[in-house]
């Protein structure tokens, strides 16, 4: 039974929801483009605010737990590397919640691709930040926070999308996301007689942040050898200049961005049969050109299809997880798949009580 300090009035409490990326799938650490939107569901945080150092940790849903010193958490791995990387990586930041006492919440299924992680690190940063007192940072700050917590804490090099996807949910429509200059559009998204579904093709194995950093690098290489500043900057006349494996995978790169351009343009002409092709153009580019799929997700993208998906994909880092698909209202969905819409963003739910 952990001993939890005693608690003073201050109690902060945000949520920070889960994200679904219609396309734009490894773009982000390349200056690209994406289109993701929020889901409903998400992670809530809860911490007050407590005499002394010490962070005592409940995770509700998993009941388990951490504690650590606020000033100097040490490393550990998992769900309780977030919390720690949080108090770590805020601190650097100026900001510095002291002790207190969290619970987290999640309605999220974890390792299936709809980022509970980054759900985890920016509703710690929102409740946290107004935990200490200090004015809330913006939504471009908060996800820098969280990605630094995200590479120097669980190791994964990832870019800015699942937290920014998170940030600027809104309800009914899809954030197009420019990750060259980070501004971000709202594109409503209207799907007439249709819905988009995730079918979750099984857990990824152990070695997929390792893989998923491998594709940085190679991105970073090919971008370097064109004499581009990143692949945004790298054109199609290019390629010739790499060896295979760079070359396919900024053909991918290059190719997405200008799929999440013609998505944009296709909801905007009501056109789902052209985004269903560009879904599974997407797909098709993912498994062939970057090499993220894997049997388990083919077989998903097939069941998808199978019931009369217009479009399927495999979303996210790939290697596994949920795989998109954008379906008839009427068709029969397979065992498994739920329904997603786009919500609300991250939020505060409750306000500290100090001044
Ligand atoms: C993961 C990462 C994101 C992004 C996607 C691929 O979700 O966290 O930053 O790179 O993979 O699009």
């Amino acid at each position: 039974m952990a001993t939890y300090p005693t608690l003073s009035a201050n109690v902060a409490q945000a949520f920070a929801p889960g994200r679904v990326n219609l396309i734009g799938e490894h773009t982000d650490y390349n200056g690209g483009l994406a289109l993701p939107f929020a889901i409903g569901s998400g992670v809530t945080v809860t911490a007050a605010g407590a005499d002394g150092d010490r962070v005592e940790v409940h995770a509700a849903d998993l009941n388990e737990r951490d504690s650590f010193s606020a000033a100097s958490p040490a490393r550990i791995h998992g769900w309780r590397a977030y919390v720690r990387g949080a108090f770590a990586v805020l601190a650097q930041a100026g900001t510095r919640p002291g002790g207190a006492s969290i619970t987290i919440r999640s309605d999220l299924p974890r390792g299936v691709g709809v980022s509970s992680s980054a759900a985890l690190g920016v509703a710690l940063c929102l409740a946290l930040t107004e935990l200490a007192a200090e004015p809330p940072l913006d939504p471009l700050a908060t996800a820098r926070v969280c990605q630094t917590i995200e590479q120097t804490w669980a190791g994964a090099e990832t870019g800015l999308l699942d937290q920014l996807a998170s940030l600027h949910g809104a309800a009914g429509a899809a954030t197009l996301i420019d990750f060259q200059d980070l501004s971000v559009k709202q594109v409503p998204l209207t799907l007439d007689g249709h819905s988009l579904v995730l079918l979750d093709s099984g857990p990824r194995p152990p070695g997929a942040t390792a893989a998923y950093n491998r594709r940085r690098q190679e991105c970073e290489a090919a971008a370097a050898r064109v004499g581009a500043q990143d692949l945004r900057g790298a054109l199609f006349q290019d390629l010739h200049m790499l060896p295979d494996v760079l070359a396919r995978r900024a053909r991918h790169v290059i190719g997405e961005n200008g799929r999440v351009l013609e998505a944009v343009h296709a909801l905007e002409r009501g056109d789902l049969t052209t985004l269903g092709a560009l879904l599974d153009a997407s797909h098709a580019s993912l498994r062939d050109n970057f090499d993220v799929s894997t049997p388990t997700v083919e077989d998903a993208v097939r069941r998808l299809k199978d019931a009369g998906a217009l479009g399927a994909r495999l979303m996210g880092a790939g290697f596994g997880g949920s795989v998109l698909g954008l379906l008839p209202l009427d068709a029969a969905m397979p065992t498994g798949a739920v329904a997603v819409r786009p919500c609300d963003g991250a939020r505060l739910l409750t306000q500290s009580a100090l001044p």
